[in-house]
């Protein structure tokens, strides 16, 4: 059995820079058209010149691959209307993370105040330019993304114009207020749609798949699973792919996130066939993306075929999701 993807999308991706760059880029440049790529480097990416180099190193690491690199900007509050309309050309959308929320997260806002920041969502909202939010509190760690709800709704109502997309969702109450809120979007990772908290901690500590916002409950999972199997028109897939080597995972302390490109076409397919849903892919990884950016990538075929394949135990000392196993489907061509 095949199946023919047309210019899949990966709308959360986070490449990192360097030689992690140059042993990355590569499995989301064959797999995947085009990716929203994250601004969370060390210094972030916050200016027209980073944004530009930085796509420069992401093209020179993808080699031949026909990849088209998106780059997020990394919201910071002393940007003007101005320097956004500078911006918009070489941009996709605006990143904002709150203070110390995530992995290289600081320097981001401490307080969302609708007020304080008005001049710079009403300056995206006229220039179209999407605010992408990674939407956790400093509370409770099962309670961060229920909690930043308030914050969704304030910035749904005060800047209706404005095309908040709120990242990496993994609650239930996150799928309602996709329903009740007209502007607000969302991006759905490949793990979100399989774990829950028990994968992470339940048993033995799996570090691989530790990441922000934390795994949930088998409910929010199941609300997930629903909205993205029948790829609702709100939602698009997202990996949040975040590579770490392999000694920031395996270790006291360790950093937040799953790398999941090498595998996230493969294990997707997998997923919506199991779950019958097999011809709604292809608007959940593409076509839903590219409605909500109004964006139009250049033409890629991405081929799968039902043949089962190891994935394996690390990638350039980056171990992915699903090491070891068995995955049904394979990416055979572009
Ligand atoms: C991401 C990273 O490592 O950059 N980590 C994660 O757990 N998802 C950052 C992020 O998207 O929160
Ligand atoms: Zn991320």
């Amino acid at each position: 059995m095949r199946l023919t993807l047309q210019t899949p999308l990966d709308m959360h991706l986070h490449l990192r820079d360097g030689d992690m760059l140059k042993n990355v880029a590569k499995y989301s440049a064959r797999d995947f058209a085009g990716a929203l790529i994250m601004p969370n480097l060390t210094p972030p990416v916050t200016t027209i010149e980073a944004v530009n180099e930085y796509k420069k190193r992401i093209l020179e690491a993808c080699g031949d691959e026909n990849f088209t690199p998106y780059v997020s900007l990394f919201f910071k509050e002393s940007y003007t209307p101005r320097f956004l309309e500078q911006a918009k050309p070489f941009i996709s959308s605006i990143k904002l993370y709150p203070n110390g929320v995530t992995t290289n997260s600081e320097g981001g806002v401490t307080d969302i105040d609708t007020k304080r920041l008005s001049p710079i969502f009403e300056a995206m909202s006229e220039l179209g330019i999407p605010l992408c939010v990674h939407g956790e509190t400093d509370g409770f760690v099962m309670d961060r993304e229920r909690e930043f709800g308030a914050v969704y709704r304030k910035l749904s109502d005060t800047f209706p114009k404005l095309t908040i997309i709120m990242e990496h969702i993994t609650t239930k109450e996150s799928v309602e207020l996709l329903k009740t809120h007209e502007n607000l979007y969302a991006t759905i990772t490949l793990h979100h749609l399989l774990i829950t908290l028990d994968d992470v901690v339940g048993g033995l500590l799996n570090p691989h798949l530790f990441c922000k916002p934390i795994a949930k409950t088998y409910e929010d999972r199941a609300a997930l699973l629903t909205v993205a199997l029948n790829a609702h028109e709100k939602v698009m897939f997202g990996s949040d792919s975040a590579p770490h080597p392999v000694s920031k995972k395996e270790c006291c302390g360790c950093a937040a996130g799953v790398f999941s490109a090498p595998i996230a076409l493969s294990a997707l397919a997998g997923l919506f066939e199991k779950q019958g849903k097999l011809t709604n892919l292809q608007a959940f990884v593409s076509d839903n993306a590219r409605k909500i950016y109004n964006i139009t990538p250049p033409k890629k075929e991405v081929v799968l075929e039902k043949t089962e394949w190891t994935v394996p135990a690390a990638f350039d000392s980056v171990v992915p999701m699903f090491a070891g196993q068995k995955l049904a489907w394979s990416v055979v061509s572009q």
